[in-house]
């Protein structure tokens, strides 16, 4: 009897690279405040952004992960033509077909890989890291490169009051290869589709085209709602990810929190009782909210500044639209 070869993968895996890509238009809060009847004070204390980064004309969903992702190959010493898959988080690719992820492929120069894009808006980054992990300890890739980018500035009304000072754009990418230990524990994801319509578009294509006057389908937000699931239930996703990685509160250096408000951060921090020691990313003050991007775009502000080291253990947990959460503990790259 003939029977079929087994897959063979690493043992682990591990993030060998990370890079970054901030989109370059710095929008402080003042140049936006006419428009939804709001001020620079009611921003800064209601979320914490002080300015926001918004995409110029020549800077699209491809342009920034090519620019994240050479950044991140360069950082982890891996050459593109190592590179055999591409995962691109994102939910601002303005095409439903083809992905991003190939054309992001191609331009980076790799083999062939294989590529493809994953929709879980805010989480989607965190989903890719645990895709990652998997298809090369179950032997389907070597080395994947996963990226977060958004142009959100497309997909956000000026206008909308619950909206217009959040979302922001920008990529960021990690190279995710083997290992000889375990670099990226456990995830813990899930979802909860009863909330499918707290964080959305507003309506879809086919109802766009036949309105008098076409507008994008913008995203909406019922945010009081949004804040509360995020405060209070992913502080519960945080713990069981510690819990089944066997880390306690007191092992981690870095807690990478998608950077969704600065309050739900603080509050999540204080419902987990980090120590004084956990560094924490804080990157929403000057980037605002980049969704899928939004934890690697932190986390490599905090390597490229020094305040996360080369081995440093990290909570990265994202959250968002679905709704959709992942978490896991990783090794700093
Ligand atoms: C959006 C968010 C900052 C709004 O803050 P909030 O405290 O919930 O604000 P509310 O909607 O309860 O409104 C409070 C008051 O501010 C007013 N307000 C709302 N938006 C405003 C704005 N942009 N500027 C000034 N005032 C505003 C409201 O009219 C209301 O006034 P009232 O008390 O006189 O009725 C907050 O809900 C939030 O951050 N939610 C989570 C968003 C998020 O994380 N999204 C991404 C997840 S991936």
């Amino acid at each position: 009897m003939t029977g079929l070869n087994p897959s063979h993968g690493s043992r682990h895996a591990t993030i060998l690279g990370i890079g970054s890509y901030r989109a370059s238009r710095v929008i402080p809060n003042d140049d936006i405040v006419d428009a939804i009847d709001s001020s620079d004070e009611w921003i800064q204390q209601r979320s914490g952004i002080r300015t926001r980064r918004w995409a110029a004309p020549e800077e699209t969903v491809q342009s920034m992960s090519v620019g994240a992702s050479r950044k991140a190959l360069e950082h982890a010493g891996i050459d593109a033509s190592q590179i055999d898959g591409v995962i691109v988080a994102t939910v601002s690719h303005m095409l439903q077909t083809p992905s991003a992820a190939t054309a992001i492929a191609h331009e980076l120069g790799t083999d062939r890989p294989v590529a493809f894009d994953i929709s879980a808006a805010c989480a989607g980054f965190c989903h890719g890291v645990a895709l990652a992990s998997d298809m090369i300890r179950g032997g389907s890739a070597h080395h994947v490169l996963v990226i977060g980018v958004e142009r959100l500035s497309d997909l956000t009304n000026p206008e909308d009051r619950g909206t217009a000072f959040i979302f922001s754009d920008g990529a960021g990418a990690v190279v995710v290869g083997p290992s000889d230990e375990p670099g990226i524990g456990p995830v813990v994801w899930g979802s909860d589709g009863e909330q499918f319509d707290l964080i959305r578009q507003r309506e879809d294509w086919r109802d766009v085209i036949v309105q008098e006057k076409p507008m994008m389908p913008h995203l909406v937000m019922q945010g009081n709602a949004v804040f509360r699931w995020a405060a209070f239930e992913m502080a519960k996703v945080a713990q069981q990810t510690l819990d089944e990685s066997g880390i306690k509160v007191e092992d981690l250096d870095v807690f990478v929190p998608h950077q969704a408000n600065m309050r739900i951060i603080d509050a999540m921090a204080r419902s987990m009782k980090l120590p004084d020691h956990v560094k924490v990313a804080r990157d929403i003050a000057d980037q605002g909210n980049a969704s899928a991007a939004s934890i690697p775009l932190a986390l490599d502000r905090m390597v490229t500044e020094g305040e996360a080291k080369s081995g440093d253990l990290a909570l990265l947990i994202a959250f968002g639209a679905g709704l959709s959460y992942a978490a896991q503990v990783v090794k700093v790259p």
